[in-house]
């Protein structure tokens, strides 16, 4: 047991009170945004007089040796410290001696590990960014080859109107084009520097908070040193915001698992991305989709889990804070994996065209377009839904469809009906004739494709340079 405290105590903590106390077994990921908010926090105590120039050297030197050796393995975390913040103090005293006692002067953990999850949240929300950027381009791909692969667009699961796999692809653009702008929204929203709250209230000291939050990329210094250590909620929006990418990212996954059924059969999931059955040899399941879909369940429940452990904690900095990050890092790293993943299923799906097409053509997906043929030709909207209702009726029984009957089958259910019927309720005609803004006919998605291309080059992060 090592630890920062003892003063005023007259026993050692009990040893099961200590692990359960001790964050080192987690937070030590937090090593490199720990030293980096040190060396940031000791080059102002020096700026401001409260360090001599040989001290700020000593602790520079000294952090930087110990980033580097943690990075080569030579210096191990030791979970005998109570915390990252614990651990990297200790070794750096035990290194350079009186000087490293100096460091913690103006400072307490409770705004050093504020500082240091702002920093490691703040790379994971641009990481994240990076990543949706790259399923955008991926989508944008497919997108562009395939403005007239014809499939069936549903509503209730039912072949409902003809679309294309463009279309159907833009939609998914639309949701995740929206994610990606939530991690903008998110990163301007908490970009502030914490360090120089204290404990709660902020120092005595002359701390040039500015300076730091400069030296740090932030846009400036939080201006309410409760707050600073007390606030959560950037993690929460990054977490709904995570959650919100699962469930965009689930559904995706639901339909590649119905278009790879064998009923289906729109796609083919690259070996690479699906597994066998140790027992039925014929196998070939949609494993990643399927977990990815699974593990939405998982970064749900990090955000119910830092909502609930939020919401009784009086200000400012209470012990409860500490369960901030097992949850968080869980639902970061699941997020980064499934994007990971299901950007390179995406990149290797191939789909079976002709399959799609003539899904589209069965099922009667062109009965509005043949009801609209009949209001072209003067019946009323409502009388057209009634002649063809009884037109999809008689195909039924007769099992074919609008397109293959003749036009003196036709003509039996309605004298209106003529030769240019054929070409108006044709796959062909159904989608391209669809030329409103958002509607997948091909002409409208190439311009719709322009306006997400130019999206994607705009969107920025202020880039912000790590040392880490
Ligand atoms: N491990 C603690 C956490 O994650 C660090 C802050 C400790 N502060 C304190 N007053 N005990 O919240």
């Amino acid at each position: 047991m090592a630890q920062l405290w003892g003063g005023r105590f007259t026993k050692e903590t009990d040893k099961l009170v200590y692990d359960f106390n001790a964050s080192i077994g987690f937070d030590k990921r937090l090593f490199r945004q720990d030293i980096e908010g040190s060396m940031s926090h000791a080059e102002m105590l020096a700026k401001q007089g409260i360090l001599t120039e040989t001290e700020k050297d000593a602790i520079t030197a000294g952090l930087e040796e110990i980033l580097k050796d943690v990075e080569k393995g030579t210096l191990e975390i030791s979970e005998k410290y109570e915390d990252i913040h614990s651990f990297v103090e200790a070794v750096l005293t035990e290194r350079i001696g009186e000087a490293g006692k100096k460091l913690h002067t103006g400072r307490s953990r409770n705004d050093q590990v504020a500082l240091d999850m702002r920093l490691y949240t703040r790379q994971r929300i641009v990481e994240t960014a990076g990543l949706l950027e790259e399923l955008l381009a991926v989508i944008i791909e497919t997108m562009e080859e395939n403005l007239e692969t014809y499939m069936p667009g549903f509503t209730h699961l039912q072949k409902a109107q003809p679309t294309t796999l463009a279309h159907h692809y833009g939609a998914y653009f639309e949701m995740f084009k929206r994610d990606r702008l939530r991690m903008t929204d998110i990163y301007e929203r908490m970009n502030y520097c914490p360090l120089g709250a204290g404990a709660l209230a902020g120092t005595t000291y002359p701390l040039d908070r500015e300076y730091v939050a400069q030296l740090l990329k932030f846009a400036g210094p939080t201006l309410n040193s409760m707050d600073s250590v007390s606030d959560r909620d950037y993690l929460i929006e990054f977490l709904a915001a995570l959650s919100t990418i699962m469930m965009h990212l689930s559904r995706f996954s639901e339909e590649i698992i119905i278009w790879n059924s064998n009923e289906y059969q729109f796609v083919e999931i690259d070996d690479a991305y699906s597994t066998g059955s140790s027992i039925m040899p014929q196998k070939k399941n949609p494993d990643i989709a399927e977990l990815v879909r699974g593990k939405t369940g998982r970064v749900y429940g990090s955000l119910m889990s830092l909502l609930t452990t939020m919401k009784g904690i009086p200000l400012a900095y209470n012990k409860d804070m500490q369960e901030d990050k097992e949850v968080s890092f869980d639902a970061m790293d699941t997020v980064a994996d499934c994007l990971t993943l299901f950007i390179g299923m995406l990149r290797t799906l191939k789909f079976k065209k002709e399959r799609m097409a003539e899904s589209a053509m069965n099922g009667f997906t062109n009965a509005t377009d043949a009801a609209d043929y009949l209001v072209r030709k003067g019946v009323p909207f409502r009388d057209a839904h009634g002649i063809i209702g009884q037109l999809v009726l008689y195909c039924i029984e007769k099992n074919t469809s609008i397109d293959k009957l003749s036009l003196e089958e036709l003509k039996g259910i309605s004298d209106m009906f003529e030769e240019d019927v054929f070409d108006a309720v044709s796959l062909k005609t159904c989608v391209e004739k669809r030329l409103t803004i958002g509607a997948p006919g091909s002409e409208s998605m190439k311009k719709t494709l322009q306006i997400y291309k130019s999206d994607l080059n705009n969107f920025r992060i202020e880039s912000i340079s790590f040392k880490s």
